[in-house]
This record gives C-alpha cells, sequence and structure tokens, in this order.
C-alpha cells in the first residue's frame, strides 16, 4: 500500500522533492538505497505494477545497468524522464554504489509477462527474423532468442510496452544518446511507428 501510494504520488510529480532530497547517498549499501530510493518507482525487487513509463528492473543485466546509471549521470541519456526522474537520483551514487545496485536488481526474479494482443504476432517475426528489405537485423541476434539479454544487450523480455516504445522512438530522435545507443539508433530510424508498436508489444509478453 505504501509502495502504491508512493508510485501514484510520483506519477503526479510529488515525490520529486523526496528523491532531490534524498540525492545523495554517501556511506549507503545497496540494500539502504534500494529500500529508501529505487523503490518508489521501481519497487524493491525491480517488478513495478506497469506503470508504463517506468522500465521493469529485475533480471536485468548487471551490465547495461551499471552503463545506464553513469549514462544518467553523464547526462548522455537524455530523454524527457530520465532527466527528470533519473539525473538527480543518479548524480548522488558513486561507482561502487552503482555496481552494488546493479547486482541487486539483476539478481531479482523477473516478473510474470503482460497478456498476449493481437499486434504481438508482426512484432515476433520483426523480433526473430528482423525486415530484410529495410535493413532491419533481427532483434532476437543480439538481444538474444527469448530477450533476456546479456553483458551490453539489455533484456527486453517482460519490459512495460509503453516505455519499449518511449525508447525506440527516443533512440530514433538520437536524444537517448549514450554510447550504446549507437547501435540502436540507425535500427530505429528504420522501424515504422506501427512497427516499433508491433515488435514492444510482443516483447511484453515474454
Ligand atoms: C522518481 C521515480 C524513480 C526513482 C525513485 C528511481 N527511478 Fe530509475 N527510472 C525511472 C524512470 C521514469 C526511468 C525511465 C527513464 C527513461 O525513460 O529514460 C528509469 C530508468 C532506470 C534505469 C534504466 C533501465 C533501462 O531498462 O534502461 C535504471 C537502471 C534505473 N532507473 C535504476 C534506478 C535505481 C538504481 C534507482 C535507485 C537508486 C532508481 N532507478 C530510482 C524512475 C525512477
Ligand atoms: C546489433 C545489436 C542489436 C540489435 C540487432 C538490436 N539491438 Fe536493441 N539494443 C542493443 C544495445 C547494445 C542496446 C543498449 C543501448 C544503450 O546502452 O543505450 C539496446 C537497447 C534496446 C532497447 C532499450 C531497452 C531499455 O531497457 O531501455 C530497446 C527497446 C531495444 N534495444 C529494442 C530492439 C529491437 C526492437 C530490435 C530489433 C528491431 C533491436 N533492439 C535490435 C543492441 C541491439
Amino acid at each position: 500500500m505504501k509502495y502504491l501510494f508512493s508510485s501514484l504520488a510520483c506519477l503526479l510529480g510529488l515525490c520529486l522533492t523526496a528523491v532531490s532530497a534524498q540525492a545523495q547517498q554517501p556511506g549507503k549499501s545497496a540494500p539502504e538505497i534500494v529500500r529508501t530510493t529505487c523503490y518508489m518507482c521501481h519497487s524493491t525487487h525491480g517488478n513495478n505494477p506497469d506503470l508504463g513509463f517506468i522500465p521493469r528492473l529485475a533480471a536485468q543485466s548487471s551490465a547495461y545497468i551499471e552503463d545506464q546509471l553513469k549514462a544518467f549521470r553523464d547526462g548522455s541519456r537524455a530523454d524527457p524522464p530520465a532527466t527528470m526522474y533519473m539525473w538527480p537520483i543518479a548524480q548522488g551514487l558513486s561507482d561502487n554504489q552503482i555496481k552494488q545496485v546493479a547486482v541487486w536488481f539483476s539478481s531479482q526474479p523477473p516478473a510474470e509477462p503482460f497478456p498476449a494482443s493481437s499486434a504481438a504476432k508482426e512484432g515476433r517475426e520483426i523480433f526473430l527474423h528482423g525486415i530484410l528489405k529495410e535493413d532491419v537485423p533481427a532483434c532476437a541476434s543480439c538481444h538474444g532468442p527469448k530477450a533476456d539479454g546479456n553483458g551490453i544487450f539489455p533484456r527486453l523480455a517482460g519490459q512495460n510496452t509503453q516505455y519499449l516504445l518511449a525508447q525506440l522512438r527516443y533512440f530514433r530522435s538520437g536524444v537517448r544518446n549514450d554510447k550504446g545507443a549507437d547501435i540502436m539508433k540507425p535500427i530505429a530510424q528504420h522501424l515504422t511507428d506501427d512497427q516499433m508498436s508491433a515488435v514492444a508489444d510482443y516483447l511484453s509478453t515474454l
């Protein structure tokens, strides 16, 4: 209940004051940081209910989580939700704390996937085989046949549809510009909005 309240408050932008007050976290261990800060939006185990623009972190690759926290901290991941929510938080984390929270979320069991939708069939095709005539490679070739990620390649399975779709658009426009984004930018630029929606729908069901 406490978590639900916090999440709703976050949606209304009310938790930002609390977040900035906690921006510096010297000496705090990973479980303390998670319980006092991250839980508000991601939940303690990284499996927030479907709040759309907030990603699930459970079972995400730890190397990828580390890279993203550093990209929020150095400002290279600069889409609007990143600047509004994650920039102030990442500023307060040391390299060592980043490593530890990454291991924490990466070791949590993944959430139940979302129910299948009608667009997911086309999305499956794109994910497994790409779109030859549009120069789109199979997503599975990097993200893994089950989209469970590895190293710098993030897990996409069971992620919120709205979040995935937003990220594909941010890669396409270049506003998400961290070092790993160079790989996704040309791929996203070859996808139409409908193809992005279909593949995001499919991934959320895995
Ligand atoms: C006020 C809400 C809020 C809090 C608190 C919060 N996050 Fe986030 N987090 C977000 C949002 C929103 C995004 C999506 C950013 C975007 O769209 O670029 C995000 C994205 C992320 C990502 C990127 C995930 C991906 O798949 O690329 C990581 C990693 C992350 N957060 C870790 C953390 C950690 C660790 C903490 C605690 C130290 C934390 N967050 C606290 C809202 C929050
Ligand atoms: C050549 C390897 C490669 C291929 C092929 C690829 N990706 Fe990626 N993808 C990456 C990398 C690397 C990242 C991490 C980018 C970063 O660090 O910012 C990523 C990130 C993403 C993200 C952001 C995830 C998050 O949690 O924020 C989405 C969504 C995504 N890819 C979807 C796709 C889709 C859909 C396809 C197929 C149409 C695809 N990718 C094909 C390498 C690839």
